[in-house]
């Protein structure tokens, strides 16, 4: 009995001796990114840290002033309130096309959702251009989306 607990010891052993080389293809070292890549598992948020929001009704009246306030500096460049597409689409409607977590992650994630995400390349194909990142924050992003719904006739 000694002898066979000594050598299913000796078995576990060696079957636990770290193998540095499989181990270093099990887990390659990541390289530092700032993007996102997580995938969310409802594909119609996109990908990103935005996992949920909880929209309120009525508006967040002060969300709307900061969300038109960054429209104003930094997307009206490109987008418009209207349908009417210029550099990128048209803002109308937008939040009815798209879930919250997928505007929210385009607009914070942009660079992974251009590469993974088939709406946002879809996008892209229409677009030919890709939307720059803005540094947004997710707060900023959700004051836009704020001011999206407002534009959107949310009351
Ligand atoms: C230099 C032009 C440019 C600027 C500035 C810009 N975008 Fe975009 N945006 C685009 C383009 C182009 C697309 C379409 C996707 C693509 O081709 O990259 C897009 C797509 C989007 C979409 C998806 C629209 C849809 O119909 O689903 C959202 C949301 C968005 N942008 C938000 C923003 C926000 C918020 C800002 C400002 C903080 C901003 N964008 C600034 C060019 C721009």
């Amino acid at each position: 009995m000694k002898k066979l607990i000594a050598v299913a010891g000796i078995i576990f052993l060696f079957s636990c001796a770290p193998d540095k080389s499989k181990n270093a293809e099990e887990f390659p070292s990541q390289p530092a990114k700032s993007a996102v890549e997580e995938v969310i598992s409802d594909p119609t948020k996109g990908l990103g840290a935005v996992k949920n929001v909880t929209l309120k009704i009525p508006l967040e009246k002060d969300r709307v002033d900061r969300g038109l306030a960054i429209y104003e500096m930094k997307c009206s460049a490109c987008h418009k309130l209207t349908d009417q597409r210029v550099v990128g689409p048209g803002w109308k409607d937008v939040t009815k096309k798209r879930k919250p977590e997928w505007i929210m992650n385009m607009i914070t994630n942009v660079d992974v959702m251009l590469e993974k995400d088939p709406e946002a390349q879809k996008l892209l194909e229409l677009c030919l251009m890709r939307m720059p990142n803005q540094n947004m924050s997710i707060g900023d992003a959700r004051d836009v989306l704020e001011f999206m719904r407002q534009n959107d006739g949310e009351k």
